[in-house]
C-alpha cells in the first residue's frame, strides 16, 4: 500500500525538494501535496517542477474552516511533514492527525525554540548567545511551538567566528542530510 505525504511549507522550499528527491525512486511513498500560505514562496515554483500539486490557503481558511483537515482527509495522508512552515497547528488538524505530523526546527530544542524562533532569527540567537554547538531537531508537533516528542537531533559546531550565515549554511546541510532519511524511516513504520 502506497503511504502518502503531505508537505506544508512556506519558504525556499529545499527540504521539501530534498525530500522529494530522496523519495522518488520509492514505489510505498508519494508526496501527495504540498500544502503553502505563500503563493511568492519558492517552494511553490519547485513543487510545479517536480510535478507536485500544490493547495494555497490564507489564514481565515487554516484558522477558520476545515477545509485543509477535510482536504487531507480525503486525500488519505499518513504523515504530514513540515518543512518551514511558520504557522501554528490548529489543535483541530493536531488532534485529526494524532503523532502524524512531525516538524524540522533549526536548532537543538528545547534551545532557541517558541514562537518568533524561526529561520534566520535562529541563528541570530544561537550566535548572540556565543553557543558552542548548533543543530538540526525533528519532532512531533502539538499545539505549541517546538514543543512536541523529539525524534532525532544531529549536531554541528559554531566557532567564536562563524557569523548567522556561516550557522544557518551548516544546519541546512545536516537538515538536506537527515530529514529525508528519518521521514523514510518513519513512513515505512507506520
Ligand atoms: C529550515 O531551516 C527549517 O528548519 C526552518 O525553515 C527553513 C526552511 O528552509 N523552519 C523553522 O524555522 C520552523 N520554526 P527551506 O524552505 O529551504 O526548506
Amino acid at each position: 500500500m502506497t503511504r502518502r505525504i503531505a508537505i506544508f511549507a512556506s519558504g525556499s522550499g529545499s527540504n521539501a525538494e530534498k525530500i522529494a528527491e530522496h523519495l522518488t525512486n520509492s514505489t510505498d511513498v508519494e508526496i501527495t501535496l504540498i500544502l503553502s500560505n505563500s503563493p511568492k514562496a519558492g517552494v511553490i515554483d519547485r513543487a510545479r517542477r517536480l510535478h507536485i500539486p500544490v493547495l494555497l490557503f490564507d489564514r481565515t481558511t487554516f484558522y477558520e474552516s476545515s477545509r485543509v483537515i477535510r482536504l487531507l482527509q480525503e486525500q488519505q495522508i499518513d504523515l504530514i511533514v513540515l518543512a518551514g512552515f511558520m504557522w501554528l497547528m490548529p489543535s483541530e488538524l493536531v488532534q485529526a492527525f494524532p503523532n502524524r505530523i512531525i516538524n524540522i526546527h533549526p536548532a537543538l530544542l528545547p534551545k532557541f525554540g517558541g514562537k518568533g524562533m524561526y529561520g534566520h532569527f535562529v541563528h541570530e540567537a544561537v550566535v548572540a548567545a556565543g553557543e558552542t554547538e548548533s543543530g538540526i531537531t525533528i519532532h512531533y508537533v502539538n499545539e505549541r511551538y517546538d514543543e512536541g516528542q523529539v525524534i532525532f537531533q544531529a549536531r554541528c559546531p559554531v566557532t567564536p567566528t562563524d557569523s548567522p550565515e556561516d550557522v544557518a549554511r551548516n544546519v541546512q546541510k545536516l537538515e538536506h542530510e537527515h530529514y529525508p532519511r528519518v521521514i523514510a524511516d518513519l513512513v515505512a513504520a507506520l
